[in-house]
């Protein structure tokens, strides 16, 4: 049950950086979706957002009491990777939707956990991948598939920023380290623009001198089938950049920036072909505001959103498969795959930004 302006009532859980500054001011630009509560271990953090958002505070102890309340219909989970399906699945099980960050979790077990809770209750759970709403990210999509390159034969992608050695990101090993956290996009990308799942990994991984709790710069190589293939490189220790290029038989794409959101983030592309290059021009959009929006509708309409538990699954595989690869030195190949649904033009949504607000009592997590 909604509540009664018919508005999807969310539960924020973690109050760290991507829900102060992206999700809960997202929020606000939607027409579908509001906020009752947080979950913090951070008491006073919360009373300060509690009053800023008109929120009800509860500690992670208090989890299962939030649940029961009935006076939440959905819950955001932004907690590190490791600590994904201790909230996801709960709520799930108690019939509360869930909108999950990216990565699914810290092992493909744990988000075969999460996946299998939302089949057993009916709730509906949705990865949050923003891009899946984003209008230039799926512009391009549709542009592959109306052949505008021609076949797809590869893509390659650098995604890389400075993050503190002090955040969760850095001192937890591989799940929480540059392939989960920002490897994910690439996957994302690379398997919906080919449409395709790739059958074999390599990689290639570095702990350069800042010495972080995990490789923090890794070079990784997907092969797919009829011939196509994909190579990003991802660092947690290096300057930002966010670029992707598909060069197909006709004609060449790329996108710079390819996966960021926010103040003057658009995620504009141009396709060259023959040596004249067109660019295809998308708006600045608040991205947290659109995935809202849309998991909300899919909500209220009974309908499943598209960035489901198979597709969080199907990059977690890989996510997994590159960490093998960097163990052992050897290619991983993984089992032919495919995929039940794919983006569509009916998910896209063009929120305006929200104004950044100021963050409250926590350290930003790059440099
Ligand atoms: N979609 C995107 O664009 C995007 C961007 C960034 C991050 N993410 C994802 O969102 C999740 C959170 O990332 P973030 O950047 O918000 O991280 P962050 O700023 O470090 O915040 C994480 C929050 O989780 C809570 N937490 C609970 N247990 C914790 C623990 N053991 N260690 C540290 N924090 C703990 C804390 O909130 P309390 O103090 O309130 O308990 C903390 O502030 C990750 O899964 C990440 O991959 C997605």
């Amino acid at each position: 049950m909604p509540s009664l302006e018919g508005k999807i009532r969310y539960a924020v859980v973690g109050g760290g950086w991507i829900s102060q500054a992206a999700f809960m001011p997202g929020v606000g630009q939607t027409s579908n979706s509001l906020m009752t509560a947080i979950v913090t271990g951070d008491r006073q953090k919360g009373e300060e957002l509690a009053k800023r958002y008109g929120l009800e505070v509860y500690g992670y102890d208090e989890y299962e009491a939030m649940l029961a309340s009935g006076k939440v219909d959905a819950a955001y989970v932004a907690t590190p990777n490791f600590r994904h399906r201790e909230f996801a699945e709960p709520a799930l099980k108690a019939g509360i939707h869930v909108l999950l960050e990216k990565p699914m979790e810290a092992s493909v077990e744990d988000a075969e956990a999460i996946a299998a809770a939302a089949k057993a209750s009916g709730a509906k759970l949705m990865i949050a991948y923003r891009l899946h709403c984003e209008p230039g990210t799926i512009a391009m999509v549709e542009a592959v598939r109306k052949g505008e390159i021609g076949k797809p034969r590869y893509f390659t992608s650098t995604f890389s920023q400075t993050v503190k050695a002090s955040n969760h990101r850095a001192t937890s090993g591989y799940w929480a380290g540059p392939v989960p956290d920002m490897g994910t996009y690439p996957i994302n990308a690379v398997r919906n623009l080919f449409e395709a799942e790739p059958i074999a990994v390599m990689a290639f991984a570095s702990k350069t001198e800042r010495d972080l709790g995990c490789e923090d710069t890794v070079s990784v190589m997907l092969k797919f089938t009829e011939g196509r293939q994909a190579s990003f490189t991802l660092s947690y220790s290096s300057e930002s950049v966010d670029q992707f290029h598909l060069v197909g038989t006709e004609g060449a794409m790329s996108a710079s920036p390819a996966f960021g959101f926010g103040e003057g983030t658009a995620i504009t592309y141009e396709i060259t072909k023959g040596g004249e290059t067109t660019t295809h021009e998308a708006p600045v959009v608040d991205q947290f505001a659109g995935e809202t929006e849309y998991f909300s509708a899919c909500i209220l309409e009974g309908r499943d959103p598209e960035p489901d538990g198979e597709e969080g699954l199907l990059d977690m595989r890989v996510l997994a498969a590159i960490e093998r690869a960097i163990e052992t030195g050897e290619v991983q190949t993984l089992e032919p795959r495919s995929r039940s649904r794919r983006i569509g033009p009916d998910q896209t949504r063009e929120l305006p930004l929200a104004t950044s607000p100021d963050l409250v009592g926590i350290e930003l997590p790059m440099e």
